[in-house]
């Protein structure tokens, strides 16, 4: 079986941060989303992998993963003009994916629990496709499924104006090479993409077996900076207490790590957090689900629920940041005249400036 991770796209909800890069290498928890994926992948043994780019991040996207590659991990690029959709991205890599049965996996969804037991499930019975489902309170924003009492798939729509259920799908599936036969008759949607959802639709209608099941932990599409923030806090609440760098005088509370290279002096620390190498913290407060990426200066400040991209500076900041999102090589810091205490929520793309 391969693997097809989509790694294109234009990630238009997530700007100003996708102005200057791709959306699937914003760091969770100090880690790109697109290095989940590959290890969710490998995990449930799928190392033939093909990453789908964008002519825009492409080489970006490319230079990440070869940098990180697992061993035994091979990777084929295959590049899409223009996203016309996943069922597009899927023809775009046919010549990759052969007659093989293959998963899909969005490169900016999050799932917990990993993919194995799918993997296993669709080795064991061979349907034309699995799906994963999850219950979501705004359907009509995700392409929504109708099931029979036995949990078979009926229906499919793509953003429903009025959704007929609850049931929203989920960025993997795993496909019988089927799913092209079906792709080839598909027309655009009214948004102007090829569907996957109406590809799988075309599954059901010529009474191929589609298998759904629902999430078993938590799963997150990171599209959004609230989702960004949620999916950091979902996977910082998983670490437990590492410290590798150099911490002193420093109030230590809960699930705190600190990686090799770091340095926290007189701070406050509450976990869930994670400090990457490189990262200094002085003088300053770290609160629950905050990640500080590597080489990132905190210095007389107060983060809490909140990510660091690498290399950015939050110095003297008069505010508590809160929920807040600071690109790579950023500078947030004090205006001199004003000194109040509130709190402030921003995303801020890479190599910004704003004095508080
Ligand atoms: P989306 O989040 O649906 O689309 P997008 O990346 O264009 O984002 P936005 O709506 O904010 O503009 O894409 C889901 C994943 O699939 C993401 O990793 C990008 C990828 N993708 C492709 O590789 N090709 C495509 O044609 C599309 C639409 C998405």
């Amino acid at each position: 079986m391969k693997g097809l991770i989509l790694s294109g796209g234009k990630g238009t909800r997530l700007r100003p941060l996708t102005f200057t890069r791709a959306k699937q290498l914003i760091p969770i928890a100090n880690k790109s989303n697109l290095l989940y994926v590959v290890d969710d992948l490998v995990a449930a043994g799928v190392s033939d992998l093909g990453i789908v780019i964008s002519p825009d991040t492409g080489d970006e996207i490319r230079q990440h993963l070869l940098e990180a590659r697992p061993e035994g991990v091979q990777f084929t690029f295959i590049e899409q003009r223009e996203p016309l959709g996943l069922a597009h991205a899927v023809q775009t890599a046919q010549g990759f994916l052969g007659d093989e049965s293959f998963v899909m996996y969005l490169g900016d969804n999050l799932l917990s629990g990993g993919i194995g037991h799918l993997v296993q499930e669709y080795e064991d019975s061979h349907p034309d496709a699995i799906v994963l489902l999850t219950r979501v309170e705004n359907p009509q924003q995700f392409g929504v499924a109708v099931l029979d009492p036995d949990g078979r798939v009926l229906r499919l729509v793509e953003k429903p104006k009025v959704p007929p259920s609850d049931l929203a799908l989920v960025g993997v599936y795993l496909f019988s090479p089927r799913i092209h036969e079906v792709i080839r008759t598909l027309k655009p949607s009214w948004r102007g993409e090829y569907e996957i959802t109406e590809a799988i639709q075309g599954l059901v209608d010529r009474e191929m077996p589609v298998v759904a099941h629902l999430v078993r932990g938590w799963w997150k599409d990171t599209g959004k900076p609230e989702d960004l923030l949620e999916a950091n806090r979902l996977v910082l609440a998983q670490v437990t207490r590492r410290i590798e760098g150099e911490v002193t005088e420093c109030d230590l509370l809960g699930e705190v790590v600190v990686e090799p290279g770091a340095r926290v002096t007189r701070s406050e620390l509450r976990g869930p957090i994670h400090i990457a190498s490189g990262a200094v913290v002085e003088d300053s407060y770290v609160g629950p689900y905050t990640s500080i990426g590597q080489g990132s200066r905190v210095i007389g400040s107060e983060v809490e629920f909140s990510i660091l991209l690498p290399q950015c500076e939050v110095v003297q900041v008069p505010y508590r940041l809160d929920a807040s999102v600071i690109g790579q090589g950023a500078v947030v810091t004090r205006e001199t005249r004003r000194r109040r205490q509130h709190t402030v929520g921003l995303v801020v793309g890479d190599f910004s400036r704003i004095c508080l």
